[in-house]
């Protein structure tokens, strides 16, 4: 139905070699200790996963969509610290700034991105702006040739590692979402403080901080856009990183079913291997038929963005559904292994830890519901997939 080309295929089994044979080893210890996987993000970026989309133009791999997601799944099978790593400066850094950016811009930070040189974070969640995005308390005061940015951000994937940060500030309070800005801020200049690194339930090696900007004097032409666009380019850039944390509970949920098929056929109970019992087949048959429909979607929304139609609620749809497919049946394969998937050394506890957060970053599932209800409610109940008579130009 999806037609790979020779060329998805080879990606695909790229990142299947690199996620198995050197993400693999050495991701327990990683993941146990919160080490972040500074040689393998190098590798990462040695490889082109880092600028996948990127025009070949500023130094990316100009791929489409539908390989980025691909090698997603395949990483994310494996070590979700460093696919997000990977998700982040990919559909929401590098994207961004490709799609909005200036020339210049685009001339003199997208090479470094992509090569993992530098890495980017996405500066949106605030204290109390998670879900609520509108009310972003962080200013960047219009002083002429620059703006002055004060204020904190949460929860920032790649806070400490960041070179470059994308982040959204209110320069018009009175025009509410309608004055808030994009800037791009680099890491060294002065006033930016980094917070120190939260020790979380999952995804434990990639680096989340809070971030405080303290009068950074941040130059006119660091602004993505027009004045007042940055609300806008936060949720349309969101939109296809939604499509990247799809492809990532997408291969959390496929690594968790692998590792259970292949546990259930060696592990034997009552005689006979625990995959001839129907309590665990059943199990399986319902993986399996879960995961296919959450890949359906979430390859759906990526060729939906490469054929430029509008895929906001496609991307939405895409998280929402395989968020809820990674966490149910990841608590399935820790079930479906007994007492050796409550131990680290089988993996699938980690996939599970880590399958939480897909349900809450890039919009929680009560977002993604929002997005789509409103969608529903306007009519648009079904976007086919190849219809170009319904195309609309994406950005
Ligand atoms: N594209 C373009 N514009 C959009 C848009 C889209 N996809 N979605 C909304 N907008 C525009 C609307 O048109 C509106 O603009 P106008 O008033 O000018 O028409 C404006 O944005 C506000 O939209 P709403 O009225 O719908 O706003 P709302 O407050 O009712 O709801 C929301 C918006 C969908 C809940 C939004 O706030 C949202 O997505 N929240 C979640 C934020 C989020 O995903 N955060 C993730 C943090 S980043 C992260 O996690 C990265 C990481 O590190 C892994």
């Amino acid at each position: 139905m999806f037609h790979l080309t020779e060329e998805h295929l080879a990606v695909q089994q790229a990142a299947r070699d690199f996620a198995q044979n050197e993400l693999k080893p050495g991701v327990i210890e990683r993941d146990s200790k919160g080490i972040y996987p500074t040689e393998q993000v190098k590798k990462m970026g040695e490889l082109g996963f880092l600028g996948m989309m990127v025009s070949p133009e500023y130094g990316g791999g100009g791929m489409d969509t539908l390989s980025y997601v691909l090698a997603m799944e395949e990483i994310s099978k494996v070590d979700n610290s460093c696919s997000v790593i990977m998700s982040v400066n990919n559909s929401l850094v590098c994207w961004g700034i490709e799609a909005f950016g200036t020339e210049e811009q685009k001339r003199k930070y997208l090479p470094k991105l992509v090569t993992g040189e530098w890495i980017g974070s996405f500066c949106l969640s605030e204290p109390e702006a998670g879900s609520d995005a509108t009310s972003q308390r962080t200013t960047a005061v219009d002083m002429g040739d620059h703006y002055l940015l004060s204020g904190t951000k949460n929860w920032i994937t790649n806070g400490a590692t960041s070179k470059l940060h994308l982040v959204m500030a209110q320069t018009y309070p009175e025009k509410a979402h309608r004055g808030i800005n994009c800037l791009i801020v680099e890491a060294d200049w002065p006033g930016v403080t980094i917070g120190a690194k939260e020790d979380k339930l999952g995804i434990r090696s990639s680096d989340t901080t809070s971030i405080m900007y303290s009068d950074v004097k941040v130059p006119k032409a660091n602004r993505i856009g027009d004045d007042g666009f940055g609300f806008k380019f936060a949720m349309k850039t969101l939109s296809g990183g939604r499509i990247g944390i799809a492809s990532q509970a997408l291969g959390i949920a496929a690594g968790a079913y692998e590792l259970s098929v292949a546990y259930s056929k060696e592990r034997s109970a009552f005689g006979k291997p625990i995959s001839q019992h129907q309590a665990i087949a059943f199990k399986l048959a319902d993986m399996a038929t879960e995961i296919e429909a959450a890949r359906l979607l979430v390859y759906r929304a990526a060729l939906m963005k490469d054929q430029r139609l509008n895929y906001d609620q496609a991307a939405a749809m895409a998280k929402l559904y395989a968020s809820e497919v990674a966490m149910r049946h990841t608590v399935e394969a820790v079930q479906i292994h007994g007492g050796y998937g409550f131990v680290k050394e089988y993996h699938v506890e980690r996939l599970m830890r880590d399958a939480k957060i897909t349900q809450i970053y890039e919009g929680t599932s009560e977002v993604q519901r929002i997005v789509i209800s409103r969608n529903v409610l306007n009519g648009e109940l079904y976007v086919p997939m190849l219809n170009t008579q319904s195309a609309e130009l994406a950005h």
